[in-house]
């Protein structure tokens, strides 16, 4: 089923199928979620097994109207009423006290639930008309890239699940931001597309989460979103990030590339629309402009997936600006590469 036909037989369908504890797949303005009702415990059962998640790993629960805080958590403090009237319904995600109403198995055995308000209208109608809470966690198996396109949802979960919805490409391409309420001062978990300068000019004194600094395998921080300490996004080929002057850079990713080339591997390079053009050796996707990083954010998943396609063996990249979106997009980057990081200068460290 598809945009397009939203009124259709197949709509009420996924609502049922909802009713009944199945799972469905759906568009989101992030990424595509893997929905099943958020107050039954054996649906959020089965999405940890289909998607094969640890079950620690708690489920974000998405909702339509603001008067679900009230039945879902308890405790609710200001910010998140003055977090919701700035980036509701949108990409934030916020840990709060739960009430006795969510069940552990949704939240992994914390007594907080993470809970978002979606703008996609698909996501949007599935919470109003199925009447239901909808946990749903990103539509991919656990450790693999995001899923921005319902394609990607087929590759990962045909079969495990009851309905795909396509709702085409998503807006964003990142998961939403995360930020935790239940401290003294809103910590940001998870960067987003709603950055902490955006939060601040909200709500005063948002801080990053130490983990979401974290720029090598070795720093010893624990992250606070459980989630955040399991390998992620990972392509199946080794990815590698070039970080430091563009000419450099452009210089060792073209020497190793011609290397593994020769040695007879497939080779993916992850460039942008400004140095597509200077690489020579195999296969070389721009992933946007640095002029407009949504466009970069947009396709970080879907390019990571086209590697896996075709079969890169090894894969190159460049480097992002750590601040505002790029923050977002080089903490999945480098998770994507296991914090593989090749440093040609030293300004930056
Ligand atoms: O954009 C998104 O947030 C997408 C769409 C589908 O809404 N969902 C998503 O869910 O990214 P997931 O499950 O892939 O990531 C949720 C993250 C995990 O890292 C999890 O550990 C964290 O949120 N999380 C959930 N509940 C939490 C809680 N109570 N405390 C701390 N972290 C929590
Ligand atoms: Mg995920």
């Amino acid at each position: 089923m598809n945009r397009e036909n939203l009124n259709s037989e197949d709509f009420k369908d996924a609502v049922r199928l909802l009713r009944a504890g199945e799972l469905v797949a759906f568009p989101t303005e992030t990424v595509y979620g893997l929905g099943g009702d958020a107050l039954d415990k054996t649906a959020a059962k089965r999405i940890y097994e289909a998607k094969g998640r640890p079950s620690d790993n708690p489920l974000i629960v998405h909702i339509a109207n603001i008067d679900a805080l009230k039945e879902l958590a308890v405790e609710v403090p200001e910010e998140a009423y003055q977090l919701a009237d700035a980036f509701w319904p949108g990409p934030l995600t916020m840990i709060l006290k739960k009430s006795e109403l969510v069940p552990k198995e949704t939240t992994g055995g914390l007594s907080t639930v993470a809970i978002r308000m979606p703008s996609d209208e698909i996501a949007r109608r599935l919470i109003v008309e199925s009447g239901l809470y909808i946990a749903a966690p990103s539509a991919n198996k656990s450790g693999r890239p995001s899923t921005t396109k319902a394609e990607h949802v087929i590759e990962d979960l045909d079969g495990c699940i009851s309905m795909i919805i396509d709702g085409g490409s998503s807006d964003i391409g990142l998961e939403s931001t995360i930020v935790d309420l239940t401290g003294s001062y809103p910590v940001i978990l998870r960067p987003g597309y709603i950055t902490k300068e955006m939060m601040n000019r909200c709500v005063a004194g948002t801080e990053y989460d130490p983990a979401v600094l974290k720029k090598e395998k070795s720093d010893p921080v624990i992250a606070k979103a459980p989630g955040m300490k399991y390998r992620h996004y990972a392509p199946k080929g080794e990815l590698t990030i070039y970080e430091g002057d563009t000419e450099l850079v452009i210089q060792a990713i073209n020497a190793i590339a011609k290397e593994k080339v020769e040695q007879g591997y497939q080779v993916g390079i992850l460039a942008t629309e400004e140095t597509k053009n200077r690489y020579q050796y195999g296969e070389i996707k721009s992933i946007g402009t640095r002029k407009q990083e949504e466009t970069i954010a947009a396709h970080l998943f879907d390019c990571l997936r086209e590697f896996d396609m075709s079969q890169a063996a090894y894969i190159f990249s460049e480097s992002f600006e750590n601040n505002s979106l790029g923050q977002a997009i080089m903490n999945r980057l480098l998770k994507a590469a296991g914090y593989h990081v090749i440093s040609l200068n030293n300004k930056e460290k």
